[in-house]
């Protein structure tokens, strides 16, 4: 039986959360440049997207470019920037006929104007379907984006808008990027790396972790579904204990 077979279409995760790691690897065993595996990690975004479109899952984020990406050589810097821009400008057709709703979370300020105005497009192009939301994570890092939050908080408590005893997980939550969001039920990584790398940690709090080897411009439709299972045969106890669970 295919992994796909396997998956109890209840218990789907709604929120998939994923490091998409190993494009450089990929290419590297290969002989060819690292640019050559993030454009073989775009086939396996489409890939992906669209498995998770047509299983029903309601929000799948993908982690595209972090905070700290940015040190990486300019050159590479630059390509993967524009790899990214382009790359969503042209899936805007694709989201649509497949009713896929493109976000973009992060610290946009630093992109170059091009970039941000093919992202603006895309979401707003896509801002009426209601299947799955794709939700990229670009030029983003948790710690940023906590840092944000409590600037924002703070600054509402100056001015007299907000007392701080008001402040609770949910206020807190509303501040964060992904405010609206559900929190991630499964969070995959590719390539064989298991750490975070500053993404989303607040909202993984709860989540289920699944770490593959596989490289991501290796990563398909039947991975997809194969950490889908793996996910459905876990118990989820949220601090409680398993006899609780089953009652
Ligand atoms: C992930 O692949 C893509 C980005 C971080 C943008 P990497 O470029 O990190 O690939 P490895 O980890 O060097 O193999
Ligand atoms: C994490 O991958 C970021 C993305 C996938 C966008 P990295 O390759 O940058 O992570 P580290 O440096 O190995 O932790
Ligand atoms: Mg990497």
């Amino acid at each position: 039986m295919t992994y796909k077979e396997q998956i109890i279409k209840e218990r789907l995760p709604r929120h998939i959360a994923v490091i998409m790691d190993g494009n450089g690897r990929w290419a590297k065993a290969r002989g060819q440049e690292r640019f050559m595996g993030h454009s073989q990690g775009v086939v396996a975004v489409d890939k992906v997207t669209m498995a998770a479109s047509s299983l029903g899952v309601e929000y799948l984020t993908l982690y595209a470019f972090s905070t700290e990406n940015w040190n990486r050589p300019k050159a590479e810097v630059d390509l993967l920037m524009d790899l990214i821009s382009e790359t969503i400008k042209k899936y805007i057709d694709k989201a649509s006929k497949n009713n896929v709703r493109i976000l973009v979370i992060g610290d946009l300020a630093r992109l170059t104007d091009k970039a941000r105005s093919n992202l603006s497009e895309a979401m707003r192009l896509t801002e009426q379907n209601d299947g799955l939301k794709l939700v990229i994570a670009l030029s983003y890092s948790s710690r940023w984006e906590i840092i944000n939050a409590v600037k924002a908080i703070a600054e509402k408590a100056k001015v007299g808008e907000l007392d701080p005893s008001q402040i609770d997980e949910q206020l807190f939550s509303n501040y964060l990027t992904t405010a609206n969001i559900p929190d991630p039920d499964l969070m995959i990584r590719t390539s064989g790396e298991y750490r975070i790398s500053n993404f989303l940690m607040w909202q993984l709090s709860y989540s289920e972790l699944y770490f593959t080897d596989t490289l991501w411009p290796d990563f398909d439709e039947e991975e997809l579904c194969k950490a889908i299972v793996d996910y459905q045969r876990r118990e989820r106890r949220f601090g409680k204990t398993s006899e609780q669970m089953s009652k």
